[in-house]
């Protein structure tokens, strides 16, 4: 009885570190999108929740991401951290509200939409209930 949950221990072990070596990052509950850093905002803060887009690839939005190291926040440095462009790879609205790219989450919500999905909200006060 004793070796036996000695072994189970054992093999309980083995299983958590190499559980811990290969588990992917896990995508966290609803948060505020991060802001670059010493940014300032016109709009209500947008909380994001990944539950509700559960049934996409992570890569959708995560597009840098290589499916084993970090996912990095949209603002990281030399990433979407233009506060004033509205458009172009280097802006912060554009990450977010790029028409024509899938990638974010107006154009994202455009195609869906045209597809006939209905709980994809793409006005400005649907996402941005009230300015501050
Ligand atoms: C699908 C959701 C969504 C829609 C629709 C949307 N936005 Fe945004 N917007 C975001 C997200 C996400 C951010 C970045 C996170 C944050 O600001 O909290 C953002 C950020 C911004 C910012 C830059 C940050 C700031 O507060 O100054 C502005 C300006 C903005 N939105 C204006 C608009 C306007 C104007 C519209 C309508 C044309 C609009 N948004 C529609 C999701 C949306
Ligand atoms: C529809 C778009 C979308 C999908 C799909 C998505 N995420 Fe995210 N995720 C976001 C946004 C937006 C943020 C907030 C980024 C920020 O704050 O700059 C985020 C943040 C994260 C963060 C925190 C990063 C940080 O440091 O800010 C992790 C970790 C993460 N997601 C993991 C995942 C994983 C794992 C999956 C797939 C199972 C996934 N996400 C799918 C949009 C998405
Ligand atoms: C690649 C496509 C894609 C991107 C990018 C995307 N979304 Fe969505 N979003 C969807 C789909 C699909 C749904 C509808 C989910 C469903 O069927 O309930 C949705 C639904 C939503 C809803 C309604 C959820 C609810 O439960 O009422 C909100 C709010 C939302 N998205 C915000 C965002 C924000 C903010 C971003 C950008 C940070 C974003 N989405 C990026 C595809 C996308």
């Amino acid at each position: 009885m004793r070796k036996f949950t000695i072994l189970s221990l054992a093999l309980a072990a083995v299983l958590l570190v190499a559980g811990a070596v290969i588990a992917a990052p896990k995508a966290p509950g609803d948060e505020y999108v991060k802001l670059p850093e010493g940014a300032t905002k016109t709009q209500q803060s947008i909380k994001f929740s990944h539950t509700a887009h559960g049934a996409l690839e992570c890569t959708a939005c995560h597009h840098t991401w290589d499916g084993k190291g970090d996912i990095q926040s949209c603002s990281t440095a030399g990433c979407h951290t233009d506060m004033k462009e509205k458009k172009g790879g280097a802006s912060y609205y554009a990450a977010f509200h790029a028409p024509q790219s899938t990638i974010s989450c107006m154009g994202c919500h455009r195609v869906e939409r045209q597809a006939g999905k209905t709980n994809v909200p793409t006005a400005c006060t649907a996402c941005h209930p009230k300015n501050q």
